[in-house]
């Protein structure tokens, strides 16, 4: 029996590691163009300006991160395919849920909050992972590409603390 050497081990063990980033970037494709459909949705039902300015924008930023994805995947010589990110429906399914307990307002404001920051640390936790893959692969753009990503999500994540601490919690309280 012919025993792999280390070397060939490593080349089988790095694309491995390369199917599994594929995988992880099918899987963001997925979670980001739910998320969009669940902020879409939610900034509609937004009272206070200030979290409905910053619901918009993070729509925008997150459009850029569909196509990053797309862009990420094409590097690797992969394409979106049909991969439901699971987690990332049950986020929504959630947030969905908890909005329709609630009538537009204050309290409704600090619902989607709390859904959307939900939503924010998985990506945040998910583009850590792929960031850690790309940069072990030495898949240097692509790594710079996601750490764009999850530079904006992170600070999305902030600005919802933020509002709630600077606007939405005084709103709930007073109602
Ligand atoms: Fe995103
Ligand atoms: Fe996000």
């Amino acid at each position: 029996m012919l025993l792999p050497t280390a070397q060939t081990n490593g080349v089988i063990m790095k694309s491995e590691v390369r199917e599994l980033l594929v995988d992880q970037m099918k899987d963001a494709y997925s979670a980001e163009k739910q998320a969009l459909r669940c902020m879409q949705r939610a900034v509609r039902k937004v009272t206070a300006p200030a979290l409905k300015e910053g619901i918009q924008a993070h729509v925008e930023q997150t459009q850029t991160h569909i196509e990053r994805v797309e862009q990420a995947l094409d590097m690797l010589g992969a394409r979106p395919g049909r991969k439901v990110c699971e987690a990332m429906r049950g986020l929504v399914e959630e947030a969905q849920h908890e909005m329709e307990e609630h009538d537009k307002g204050p309290v409704m404001d600090l619902v989607i909050v709390a859904g959307m920051q939900r939503i924010e640390h998985y990506e945040i936790a998910a583009y850590g992972v792929d960031i850690a893959l790309a940069k072990a692969l030495g898949e240097d753009a692509l790594m710079a590409l996601l750490q764009t990503t999850l530079e904006e999500e992170k600070q999305t994540d902030m600005k919802l603390t933020e509002v709630t601490q600077q606007t939405l919690m005084a709103d709930a309280m007073a109602d």
